[in-house]
């Protein structure tokens, strides 16, 4: 059993607090949001993850996950330190702002009372770690106490934190202190996964060159996609022929509105941006940019190639968050999407099963026209007398949904599937005008005009349904 501070309360922090007291170590969880730890001690978390909640109330209630604002109060026996506070975009050239992290180092050395290891678990710039020992050395209180620095970069994904956490793949340590490294490789050693151990700079780079390679793939099947919506091919069975080549694998080969989150287009900004201050021209992290932004683009230029003007028409949105299982709104694609619908006179109609709340104010915050919006009670009441539809977020919910339902409440029964979910055939037989992404489906129809002759195609479909 250790003692441990975990500083900073969101997705990182949270889980890796959480996850090491159910592992049966004594944790205090630090945050300097007072009413965010008010919220925690009552058992409410900031976030949606899950599996998270109970085990918040299980380690609370067996005394070993504690809460609060409290520097001294966190720190007190802490043999280790855990620096997990976020680091957005800082600058309008991409680079990371420091500013969290230096203020958290900064306390630590102003009421750090014995010797402790700090861990860092902020995606920072690579040599971040040099910054953190200089500012809690340039700061301690007690110049007799001595700590060391370990980089331990974090890759658990929103919405499977905890899982991840529990089975990585890796955990990645890199210190000047080798003996701090192997105390932390410890701490570790229940969850046997392979222990990656390595100096500083070298860990840091691992984080982002992971990040960075896993947004290249998805940009990579992105390019595929449109070259496969050219060309007559099937994006999907395309990625399913490359996955089995073990070089490669499936993952993160699903084709779709890009990538999104508080991670990926942070991480890909500042390495490239890392490249540039170096003197380098990072050209892939470059393309990896451009391309998942014009991804977001094509559900509005698939829109207007069947229905030409959106002035008037109603459009349904399935999904706000930036991806499925979580209410994370940072980045999502569906922000651009609602804004460019709605700038061109159309109305949106959207639901999600739990991103309502910080859809609606991520929207309200990024200016997006919030009256030309209904947050609709479930994904049938979106359909209702829509002129399109768009998935945007690919939750489960939205995979068995009634489809001749839907298609019979529609106005116009046009699908976009920004998420490749459904059969392109099963909804060319209810009826539907089908897009996915890279799904080669021949050439576009001419402009629809509502009511549209596929109805007819439709109820005789419907006829043989029943
Ligand atoms: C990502 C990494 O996967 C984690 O390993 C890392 O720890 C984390 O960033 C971080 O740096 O903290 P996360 O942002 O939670 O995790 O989400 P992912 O599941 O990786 O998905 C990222 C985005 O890529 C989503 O918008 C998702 O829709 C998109 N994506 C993913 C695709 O478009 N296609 C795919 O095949 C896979």
């Amino acid at each position: 059993m250790s003692t441990i501070c975990v500083i900073g309360t969101g997705y990182v922090g949270l889980v890796t607090g959480t996850c090491l007291a159910d592992m049966g170590n004594q944790v205090t969880c630090v945050d300097i949001i007072a009413e965010k730890i008010e919220r925690l001690k009552r058992g409410i978390l900031p976030i949606y993850e899950p599996g998270l909640e109970e085990m918040v109330e299980r380690n609370v209630h067996a005394g070993r996950l504690y809460f609060t604002t409290n520097y001294p109060e966190g720190l007190d026996g802490s043999e280790f330190i855990f620096i997990a506070v976020n680091t957005p975009t800082g600058t309008s050239q991409g680079g990371a702002d420091m500013r969290y992290v230096e203020s958290a180092a900064r306390s630590i050395a102003e009421h750090l009372e014995h010797d402790a290891v700090i861990i860092n678990k902020s995606t920072v710039p690579v040599g971040s770690g040099d910054v953190v020992s200089r500012v809690i050395h340039n700061n301690l209180k007690r110049p007799d106490v001595r700590f060391a620095v370990v980089s331990n970069p974090e890759f658990l994904r929103e919405g499977s934190a905890v899982l991840d956490f529990q089975n990585p793949d890796r955990v990645v340590l890199g210190s000047s202190d080798m003996e701090a490294a192997y105390k932390v490789a410890h701490l570790y050693m229940p969850l046997r996964a392979p222990i990656v151990t390595t100096d500083l700079y070298t860990a840091e780079m691992i984080k982002y060159a992971s990040n960075a390679f896993l947004a290249t793939k998805i940009s990579f099947i992105n390019e595929i996609a449109q070259i496969c919506e050219r060309l007559g091919a099937d994006v999907k069975e395309v990625a399913v022929g490359m996955g089995y080549d073990k070089r490669i694998g499936r993952g993160f080969l699903d084709a779709g509105l890009g990538y999104g989150g508080s991670c990926f287009p942070k991480d890909v900004r500042a390495l490239a941006h890392m490249a540039d201050e170096a003197g380098l021209h990072p050209q892939l992290l470059r393309a990896v940019m451009e391309i998942n932004h014009d991804q977001r683009r094509l559900v509005v230029s698939k829109l207007s190639s069947i229905l030409g003007s959106l002035r008037g028409c109603t459009i349904g949105v399935l999904g706000l968050a930036f991806k499925p299982n979580t209410d994370d709104m940072r980045e999502a694609p569906s922000i651009d999407i609602i804004r460019w619908i709605t700038s061109q006179g159309a109305t949106v109609h959207v639901y999600d099963p739990v991103a309502t709340e910080t859809g609606r104010e991520a929207l309200e915050r990024e200016g997006v026209r919030i009256d030309a919006i209904t947050f609709c009670k479930n994904p049938y009441e979106v359909a209702e007398g829509a002129d399109a539809l768009v998935l945007v977020t690919e939750w489960n919910e939205f995979k068995s949904l009634n489809m001749l339902q839907i298609h019979h409440s529609m106005r116009r029964p046009i699908l976009i599937d920004g998420r490749n979910v459904y059969e392109a055939s099963e909804m060319d037989r209810l009826g539907f005008i089908y897009r996915g992404i890279g799904r080669g489906t021949g050439p576009a129809p001419s402009i629809l005009p509502a009511g549209d002759t596929t109805s007819t195609v439709h109820e005789q479909q419907s006829l043989e349904l029943q």
